[in-house]
């Protein structure tokens, strides 16, 4: 099954095409435009983040690629096996994703870093298509509260049936969902997540992983 993702101009949410036609004034030759997924649709690990950051994926126009929070994210998949190269914060570092796909909630940058609600179930139309089109997806792992909604809204569950928590993890019909607090400059500067608190989330996943290869 293929995907079919927004086009450089999509016109679903106003204010995110509002937002990017400043932007391409305003930094003329960078991406700004809806950051495609990084990885192959047939991989069995998808990693779905919050948004484009403005000088970060929105610049690069690859998913968390000169993002602070790309840091420790593409650390972390290196270090378990789910990338292979060197992270360079550039969209042609080289950097191979391994049985792993990195998406976002919502796939255009917002203002402020914070999409409107009818922004993230606009864009959770592209996500539920995307999955759809992972046919051998086993794990799911959501950066924060807003992708965690969105992955459950992709999958037509209850919020109440399934709480966000840091390491928390959801059994919906064949797909693991695995929840982490977002790996963003706040969270790791507060220490609300550590690299170590981060790992133990990679090492359910793996796991997860390794005993669907069995
Ligand atoms: N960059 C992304 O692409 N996604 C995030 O969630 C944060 C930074």
């Amino acid at each position: 099954m293929s995907f079919t993702p927004p086009s450089p101009d999509c016109p679903l949410c106003p204010r995110l095409a509002d937002f990017r036609a400043e932007n391409r004034i305003k930094f003329p030759g960078r991406h700004n435009a809806p950051v495609p997924s990084f990885g192959a649709l047939d991989s069995e690990f998808l990693v779905v983040g919050l948004a484009p950051g403005l000088k970060g994926a929105n610049f690069s126009g690859r998913p968390f690629t000169g993002d602070y929070a790309g840091e420790l994210l593409y650390g972390t998949l290196l270090k378990y096996g789910f990338a292979r190269g060197s992270y360079q914060a550039r969209a042609d570092d080289g950097l191979e994703l391994i049985n792993c796909r990195i998406t976002n909630a919502v796939r255009c940058v917002p203002p402020q870093n914070k999409p409107e609600p009818l922004e993230i179930k606009t864009c959770g139309g592209f996500l539920k298509k995307e999955i759809a089109a992972m046919p051998r997806l086993r794990v799911i792992l959501s950066l924060g509260l807003i992708s965690h909604k969105a992955v459950l809204a992709a999958f037509g569950q209850k919020a109440s049936a399934h709480i966000f928590g840091h390491g928390a993890v959801h059994e919906m019909g064949g797909v693991t969902l695995v929840d982490s607090y977002h790996c963003s400059r706040y969270n790791t500067q507060t220490k609300r997540l550590t690299a170590g608190m981060f790992e133990n989330v990679f090492e359910v996943i793996k796991e997860k992983i390794n005993q669907n290869d069995n």
